[in-house]
């Protein structure tokens, strides 16, 4: 089956001035996603003018398609959570129910399950949240629960905490400003966590997604207490099918590209 499809937006709601929750239902058949996964999603625009008009026609500009993770399924459809930047995810913005996307996906590895023995710590910064939610959707669907630490700078940079809450065992949060939850680093606070919750530092497989610094601190905490540990990288991208080469990172295996070999790499593998 072709990882090209076709997909209508089926709602594209605004959650507060710098992000928004995109869904499209694919209008063909599609590959089945797992936690982790991304797509590649065309930047159209309707060029301005009336869709009744003879002369109207969609704009593909950037033309470029930009990566975004899954976040999660819903009836109507697959939904990515995102953050307006640049001129791509401006458009994106933009784009209204009834719109066709181009859509290329799901792309990359995803998330291994927990295995029964062992609990998830799932640890998100910022928009990194969007790559995880599924997986504890996931991991709270097969009867697991997963201890979620979600860190963010300030309170609006917070998203979906309610919905997290319906599918998390235990929500840590924090901002840097202390505007919600503890105040200061997402890594303090899993640090914090494991010093108290022995069984599960002792029993955790570890997932994070979120900025650079703060994977490579997670990374630490994994490795100083021996605990498993999957991130998922991040890379700007321009093909997302391995073909390019412009989202290579070094791991101790050499160069690995993020679309093909990634995004999810066990932390170790990483050279920060
Ligand atoms: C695998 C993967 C998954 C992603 N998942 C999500 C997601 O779920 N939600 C989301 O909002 N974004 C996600 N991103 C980032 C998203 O793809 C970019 O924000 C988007 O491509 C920007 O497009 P633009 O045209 O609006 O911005 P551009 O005009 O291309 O750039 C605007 C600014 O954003 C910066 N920027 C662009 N891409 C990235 C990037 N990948 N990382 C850091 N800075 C960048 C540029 O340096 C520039 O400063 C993901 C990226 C990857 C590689
Ligand atoms: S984006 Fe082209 S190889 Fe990864």
């Amino acid at each position: 089956m072709s990882r090209y499809f076709k997909a209508e937006i089926t709602e594209n709601i605004s959650l507060n001035k710098d992000y928004s929750l995109l869904t499209f239902h694919p209008l063909t058949s599609s590959i089945d996603p797992g936690p982790g996964q991304f797509y590649m999603i065309g930047c159209v625009s309707d060029g301005g003018g009336s869709p009744e008009s003879p002369a109207f026609k969609y704009v593909y500009d950037p033309l470029l398609k930009r990566p975004f993770s899954l976040f999660r399924r819903t009836d109507k459809g697959f939904q990515v959570l995102y953050r307006i930047r640049g001129k791509g995810t401006a458009i994106i913005r933009d784009m209204r129910k009834g719109a066709v996307v181009d859509v290329l996906g799901p792309l990359g590895n995803s998330y291994p399950m927990p295995p029964e023995n062992k609990t998830a710590l799932v640890v998100a910064g910022g928009l990194g949240i969007a790559s995880v939610f599924y997986l504890a959707e996931k991991i709270a669907g097969s009867g697991g629960s997963a201890h979620i630490h979600y860190g963010a700078r300030t309170e609006t940079d917070l998203l979906m905490v309610e919905d997290l809450r319906t599918i998390a065992g235990t929500l840590n949060i924090s901002t840097d400003d202390g505007s919600c939850g503890e105040q200061g680093c997402v890594t303090d606070m899993l640090g914090d966590f494991l010093a108290q919750n022995q069984t599960a530092a002792a029993a955790g497989v570890i997932y994070a997604c979120g900025p650079h610094r703060m994977l490579e601190a997670v990374s630490v905490i994994a490795k100083e207490r021996g605990i498993e540990a999957y991130i998922s990288a991040e890379e700007r991208m321009a093909c997302g099918i391995g073909a390019c080469l412009g989202c290579v990172i070094k791991t101790v295996n050499g160069y690995k590209r993020v679309c093909k070999e990634g995004p999810v790499f066990r932390a170790e593998e990483i050279v920060w």
